[in-house]
């Protein structure tokens, strides 16, 4: 797998973190010398047809735009120009493309989305628009060119259901991007990008979920587990006042009254910090998780071990760590699980940090605990990792 380094005369992270970093857009020329595509585009064209791939071709001629969503198995319907194909999380669908999310590790890991990849016919792009993300766009083969403008109140236009543009910015920055050149777009600056020549994009973007996100995961915790189940009580009769019930008219009192409700549910630090690691342990893409036919021991797993060279990663598998009251936990795809020992911490710490396939060796040289052990075995039945036998291979 080839290495992707950062140049550092190009781009010192220190001082971008400093001054750029959700503030304002960045061109960086040649962010990484004599860059090499990690994928190609028939490589990229056979990933999106793989079961759980999100992928997208858009394509305008005329001011018309079109999308279609993936698998696309045939593009001869295309013209020779105007279009893209764009396919998310390839770091997770094509090993070699997860090396290019490794030189954005100075940010945090829990941070990073998915590398989206996307092959531009020339004048392919997708339009004037705005992200939720902060965004690196690295240019691989090819040329594109790059408008950005500042952060506004843009009316959205929707030229297909599924693809939200903007209507006209100002260009504050106009540059044309060569291979090894990378641009940096923070979450809310209208951009558009348009291929002078068949070229390919590499979109390293970094997850922020709103309060909208993060109350709804809240919603669904708390009713997943009985929680904040306090309900409304009326004022009414126990203030003293005489105050006729007001019929239909939601007074101020009442009012108070539901909104003090919530901020109530907001006062629970322990809930909170579990809805936050719940959400951000999960992969918004759901993981393609594999079971193992029938349940496994622990003196299965040994043998596992002892057998086989390696263990697999489920496709698209979120974990993180995290202490509570002094405890550290892992979690994996939303669930929790207590660390107990020194050797479930490095035991946690290795799978967290391979992200495909695991050398049985490196477990065995663990020495796992009786606890590494089972937490182990509970993450294979889960189907979070998994052996590759001969009839699956
Ligand atoms: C791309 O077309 O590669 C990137 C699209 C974008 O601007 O988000
Ligand atoms: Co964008």
């Amino acid at each position: 797998m080839s290495e992707f380094k950062l140049n550092p005369a190009a781009f010192d992270v220190s001082d971008f973190l400093r001054n750029d970093w959700q503030k304002r857009p960045r061109i960086i020329r040649q962010a990484f010398l004599n860059f090499a595509d990690p994928i190609s585009a028939d490589e990229l064209a056979g990933v999106a047809l793989e079961p759980g791939v999100d992928s997208r071709v858009i394509s305008s001629k005329d001011g018309q735009w079109d999308l279609q969503h993936g698998p696309v198995e045939d593009y001869s319907y295309l013209p020779d120009q105007g279009w893209s194909l764009l396919v998310q999380a390839v770091n997770e669908h094509f090993p070699p493309a997860q090396a290019l999310i490794e030189p954005f590790r100075f940010l945090p890991d829990w941070r990073i989305d998915d590398l989206m990849v996307s092959y531009s016919t020339p004048g392919g792009g997708v339009g004037a628009h705005l992200d939720q993300y902060d965004v690196f766009i690295i240019q691989g083969q090819g040329r594109r060119r790059w408008q950005i403008g500042s952060p506004g109140d843009y009316t959205t236009i929707t030229p297909h259901p599924d693809l939200k543009q903007i209507e006209g910015f100002t260009a504050e920055l106009d540059e044309v991007l060569e291979p090894g050149d990378m641009i940096y777009i923070p979450a809310g600056f209208p951009h558009a990008g348009e291929s002078l020549s068949e070229c390919i994009n590499y979109s390293v973007g970094f997850r922020a979920p709103s309060q909208a996100e993060l109350l709804s995961a809240l919603a669904d915790y708390a009713l997943d587990n009985d929680a904040l189940e306090r309900r409304f009580k009326d004022s009414v009769g126990n203030d003293n006042s005489n105050a006729k019930p007001s019929g239909w008219h939601l007074d101020e009192n009442a009012l108070q009254g539901f909104r003090q409700l919530m901020r109530d549910a907001l006062n629970d630090n322990k809930l909170l910090d579990e809805v936050i690691c719940q959400l951000l342990s999960q992969n918004p893409r759901p993981p393609l998780l594999v079971w193992p036919e029938t349940a496994v021991t622990e003196s299965g797993v040994k043998r596992y071990l002892q057998r086989y060279p390696s263990l697999q990663r489920a496709v698209g598998l979120r974990m993180l760590t995290t202490d509570v009251a002094g405890q550290r936990y892992g979690l994996v795809q939303g669930q929790r699980f207590e660390l107990t020992d020194a050797s479930s911490q490095q035991l946690f710490t290795l799978l967290l940090n391979t992200h495909l396939q695991i050398a049985t060796d490196n477990l065995l040289e663990l020495n796992l605990s009786s606890a590494a052990l089972q937490l182990l075995t509970q993450f294979i039945n889960e189907g979070f990792w998994f052996v590759e036998t001969e009839e699956q291979a």
